[in-house]
């Protein structure tokens, strides 16, 4: 399972990338907003942090304006990632962009057609949001595996990339069920180590070699 982080902060994902553990970055208008500067710096600056793809979202609602900004979007790096809306205009733009060879990530995907929609689009990633579906009472987790089965049953090759994860919980049942990548949170994925058995643990252990009075090095 690859992981990308959900976030804009450059802080966070130098971070985590450091610690080798980062697939990719996934960025959209709330979180740049959030990061208080300009899209394109941003997204510059986090493409050169990662290797890996890095989704940057269109804002124009019809076709001929999400494929200007996304010909303006993938100038910035090689790693850039289109990020379309789940519209019959943005679906138009990923199977346009999908037949130049960019790399796609449909957005804001809630239900199982939609994400039929995005795979015979050509979409690279589908984003199915389980945060926001849970938030309504329906269970995220329900339309991962719809679309697991789905994708499965037509050998379709769009990656399910499970957003709006919320807590460690989700990763591990995003994981059980196949979603081939998960964007976290910066704090979500740093919390997936922690175990209090493990800080203990590591107590008595650190304790002990004190006491032997010996150093490896
Ligand atoms: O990047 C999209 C998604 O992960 C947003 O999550 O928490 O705003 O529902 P959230």
């Amino acid at each position: 399972m690859k992981f990308f982080v959900d976030t804009a902060d450059t802080n966070e994902i130098k971070e985590l990338a450091a610690t080798g553990l980062l697939d990719g970055v996934t960025t959209n208008p709330s979180l740049i907003m959030k990061s208080g500067r300009s899209m394109k710096e941003v997204v510059a600056e986090i493409c050169k942090l990662v290797d890996g793809p890095v989704s940057a979202e269109v804002v124009a609602m019809d076709f001929d304006g999400m494929m200007k900004e996304a010909d303006e979007l993938v100038k910035i790096a090689d790693n850039i990632c289109i990020k379309l809306p789940l519209t019959l205009e943005g679906l138009k733009a990923c199977r346009a962009l999908s037949d130049k060879g960019v790399q796609t990530n449909v957005t804001l995907c809630f239900s199982a057609n939609q994400a039929l929609l995005a795979a015979k689009a050509g979409a690279t990633f589908i984003s199915p949001f389980i945060g926001r579906l849970d938030d309504m009472n329906i269970e995220g987790l329900d339309l991962i595996a719809e679309i697991r089965q789905i994708y499965d049953n037509y050998g379709f090759e769009t990656e399910i990339l499970a957003a709006s994860i919320r807590n460690a919980n989700h990763v591990k049942d995003c994981a059980l069920i196949g979603a081939d990548v998960a964007t976290i949170p910066p704090a979500t994925l740093k919390a997936l180590v922690k175990h209090p058995l493990t800080d203990k643990g590591l107590e008595a252990f650190m304790k002990d070699w004190e006491k032997t009075g010996q150093s490896i090095v």
